[in-house]
């Protein structure tokens, strides 16, 4: 582990705790500062599980059912690339400055899925490339990784909902058959669902991000972890070290995954 970087995301003392990062040279680690969470996702700090605790089977998912492209199961890259860009599935098309599809490794095996771009994404084209980004990059930096080299990144819709508002459930069905054929395609061996709107569309519940965070669920078969938004961990940073939790339970569930046949 990257030790000057875990110390740049204020992650060392979480690091220390788990033993990934060499103890302090006199005293034992200090635990991470007290977690603050917001009203709406208090809960009691709690242990995360072994991946070898399944979540249980999450309620159906509140979103309205769409019908999915003519031919979106058959795509490869470039035409799912050139089906997205072309996309007018919802009324998002209308503002955008071009649709945002999804960066990485095209097999994975981590996938990261967002809410959706924001003003510099829909600027570049590119998933996370703002402040958020920038965090994201550095906590899969820590954990040795980064977009492209084993990570796929995409969002639950890859247009900007203006002014960054959180896209509707009739978007987010709207543009459900491309995640999902992008799921497809990178078969990874574990999802992290970064925050509510894609907590939500990948395991089908509506429970507080609190409560879903700490178990595996399954996206299609597939192992899931929640955790928190980028953007949500800028403004709330003692939730930081519960994300970087999240990661390194991510971490074990894929080992756990990439360990069976
Ligand atoms: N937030 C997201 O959820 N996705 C992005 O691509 C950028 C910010």
């Amino acid at each position: 582990m990257d030790e000057r970087l875990l110390r740049e995301l204020e992650l060392l003392p979480v690091a220390r705790l788990y033993g990934l990062a060499t103890p302090a040279a006199r005293e034992p680690a200090p635990l991470p500062a007290a977690p603050r969470e917001p009203a709406a996702v208090a809960e009691a700090p709690r242990r995360v599980p072994t991946p070898a605790r399944q979540a249980p089977p999450s309620p159906a998912p509140a979103a309205p059912v769409v019908a999915p492209p003519a031919g979106v199961e058959a795509m490869d890259w470039e035409a799912l690339r050139a089906a997205v860009r072309d996309c007018r599935r919802c009324g998002l098309c209308e503002q955008r400055k071009q649709a945002v599809f999804g960066v990485g490794s095209p097999t994975g095996p981590w996938l990261f899925v967002g809410e959706g771009p924001g003003a510099e994404e829909d600027d570049r084209g590119e998933p996370f490339v703002g402040q958020a980004g920038r965090l994201l990059d550095g906590m899969l930096a820590a954990l040795r990784l980064a977009r492209g080299r084993e990570v796929y990144i995409a969002n639950v819709v890859k247009c900007r909902p203006p002014g960054n508002r959180v896209p509707t459930p009739g978007e987010a069905a709207a543009c459900a058959a491309w995640l999902d054929r992008q799921v497809e395609l990178v078969a990874p061996r574990v999802i992290v669902a970064l925050g509510k709107t894609a907590a939500t569309r990948l395991t089908g519940s509506e429970g507080s991000l609190a409560g879903l965070r700490g178990r595996v669920h399954a996206y299609r078969g597939i192992p899931l972890v929640v955790t928190y938004h980028p953007a949500y961990l800028l403004r709330n940073l003692p939730d930081k070290a519960k994300a970087w939790e999240d990661l390194l339970f991510a971490r074990r569930t894929l080992a756990e995954s990439a360990a069976r046949p």
